[in-house]
């Protein structure tokens, strides 16, 4: 599929069928694809969780304000940003480390990562969530390169489904992604307009 069918075909599909299974196989090629997103200093400061089981979903679904799609998807990830994903313990510094072979050279780029990202809450929060949105994103366009369908939901409860997936105070909770096949017996709403380039370009 090539990448204009990719963007023309994705849609937010609000019906899913529950009898067809994702492939164990095909969601590592989704995930394994979208993990080419850029984040910055390619610290990919984020994490998924699939929830799949019946017990997870029937924990997950009050947490949406009871959106169907939870329990007729096969797969959601909770799509979840580390808030101290700028400090030296992030493994994704190794290969930097490798690369640069110079300790004072590293440390430089992690002294300048904390204070872009680590000295207040705020630029913690843009980090976390700003990377991981361009990750959920690239999972959705995986999604449909793989003939998978999406739904990107945040109309959720994200403190509640931080506690009840016990992800700690260093997590936070970007939004959920259902992922699944299109349910064919259901009519998809029309898609909506879009905003093009003179509405939101401006020249300076
Ligand atoms: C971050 C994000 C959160 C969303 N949250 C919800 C949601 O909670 N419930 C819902 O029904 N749709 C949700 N949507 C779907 C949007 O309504 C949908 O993307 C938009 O109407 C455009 O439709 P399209 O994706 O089919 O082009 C969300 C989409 C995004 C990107």
């Amino acid at each position: 599929m090539d990448l204009n069918k990719v963007f023309e075909e994705r849609r937010s599909v609000n019906f899913f069928n529950p009898q067809k299974q994702i492939e164990e196989e095909t969601l590592k090629n989704i995930i394994n694809l979208a993990v080419l997103a850029p984040s910055a200093f390619n610290l990919q400061p984020w994490e998924l969780i699939a929830v799949q089981s019946e017990e997870a979903k029937n924990k997950l679904f009050p947490l949406t304000g009871n959106q169907p799609k939870i329990k007729e998807a096969p797969v959601t990830l909770i799509v979840v940003g580390d808030l101290e994903g700028y400090k030296p313990e992030n493994t994704a510094w190794n290969d930097l480390e490798i690369m640069l072979n110079n300790k004072q050279a590293l440390e430089n780029y992690q002294k300048n990562a904390y204070s872009l990202y680590g000295t207040t809450k705020e630029r913690s929060i843009k980090f976390a969530e700003s990377n991981a949105g361009l990750l959920a994103m690239s999972i959705m366009y995986a999604a449909k390169y793989y003939g998978v369908d999406s739904h990107a939901m945040s109309g959720i409860d994200f403190d509640g489904i931080n506690k009840a997936f016990s992800l700690g105070e260093s997590k936070t909770v970007v939004m959920l992604i259902a992922l699944g096949y299109f349910d064919e017996s259901r009519k998809l709403y029309p898609r909506r307009s879009r905003k093009s380039y003179y509405d939101i370009v401006t020249k300076v």
